[in-house]
């Protein structure tokens, strides 16, 4: 079978694990205190490509054959991206009206209610952590280096850097800074817990680290050069805000073909950088490309 048929097909199945999970773990809509529940199922089952539990379950089937035993941990990691989202969205972070192709969770629920949802979710991904069936002291591990990753050396940093850097003109390192970690840090995460879990030595735990370091910052940067030239029906959310904005993006500081080059010379190490796995690392190829050459 051809490999991007293939990754569809594999994505669709772990997807479908996933949101399993996600729904018998989360409160039902109907529960007290209802509209914080109705509003956080709202924004997880807006839709979204999954690509964080994905990420999770991939490394780990790389070990493993049956991805179920770490699908609660890959369904935390998403928790955690949407979250991440639906904070991203407010009025006084990047006020945008829509996502996953649907209005944004404030613009439905009010500003109030979307802080809460949004807590809700990041605070109950550390108790979905603790319901996996993997070792007790992995989970330990997984709770702490979460924490680590989403705080502020992670995921919150990189939020902070980039609402402060807004029309400023900010160098590469200031650049990098924020793209490592407002995306970066959880991409890495996710594989890397799939990865731990799976079995992996420190080599090949070294290996998918890199993996994950290039396709994340790869990531951020299509993201920013879709911003720009992408559809937004296609991408469910609103097109250039970043400029509007002044957002400090790797188009704003090289230019739409510069970053574009910079895109795909990562994925190209990305790919080298699983070489050791051989044949095993397909899927890991197929989701490289699908990363560059992705409209949504
Ligand atoms: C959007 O992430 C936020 C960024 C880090 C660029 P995705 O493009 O993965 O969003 P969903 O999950 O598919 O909605
Ligand atoms: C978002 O970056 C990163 C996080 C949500 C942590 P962006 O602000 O560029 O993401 P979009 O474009 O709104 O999805
Ligand atoms: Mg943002
Ligand atoms: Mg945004
Ligand atoms: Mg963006």
């Amino acid at each position: 079978m051809d490999s991007k048929v293939l990754l569809k097909k594999d994505m669709k199945e772990k997807q479908e694990l996933v949101n399993i999970i996600l729904d018998r773990f989360l409160p039902r809509k109907d529960e007290y205190p209802k509209e914080v529940h109705k509003a956080l199922r709202y924004s997880v089952f807006a839709g979204g490509k999954r690509l964080r539990p994905y990420l999770t379950m991939l490394a780990y089937c790389l070990f493993q054959s049956n991805p179920e035993p770490i699908a609660p941990v890959a369904a935390a990691l998403e928790m955690i991206h949407t979250y991440s989202l639906i904070h991203d969205d407010l009025p006084d972070i990047d006020n945008d009206e829509y996502r996953r192709g649907k209005k944004s969770c404030h613009a439905v629920f009010g500003e109030g209610v979307a802080l809460l949802a949004a807590d809700s979710l990041l605070v109950s991904a550390f108790e979905l952590v603790t319901q996996a069936e993997i070792d007790e002291s992995l989970r330990l591990r997984f709770v702490k280096e979460m924490a680590q990753g989403c705080g502020i050396n992670g995921l919150i940093g990189g939020q902070m850097v980039d609402i402060e850097s807004e029309g400023k003109k900010v160098d590469k390192k200031t650049l990098m800074y924020i793209h490592e970690n407002k995306t970066g840090s959880l991409i890495s995460l996710c594989l890397r817990f799939g990865a731990i879990a799976g079995g992996a030595t420190e080599k090949e735990l070294a290996a998918i680290e890199s993996y994950g370091r290039k396709i994340g910052l790869a990531f951020q940067i299509i993201d920013d050069l879709l911003d720009i030239e992408g559809d937004p029906v296609a991408l469910g959310k609103s097109i250039g805000k970043d400029e509007e904005q002044e957002k400090a993006t790797f188009p704003s500081a090289f230019g739409v073909e510069e970053s574009r080059q910079q895109a795909a010379d990562l994925i190209q190490e990305a790919k080298h950088a699983m070489r050791g796995f051989g044949d095993k690392a397909v899927l890991f190829e197929a989701l490289a490309d699908f990363i560059l050459s992705r409209n949504s």
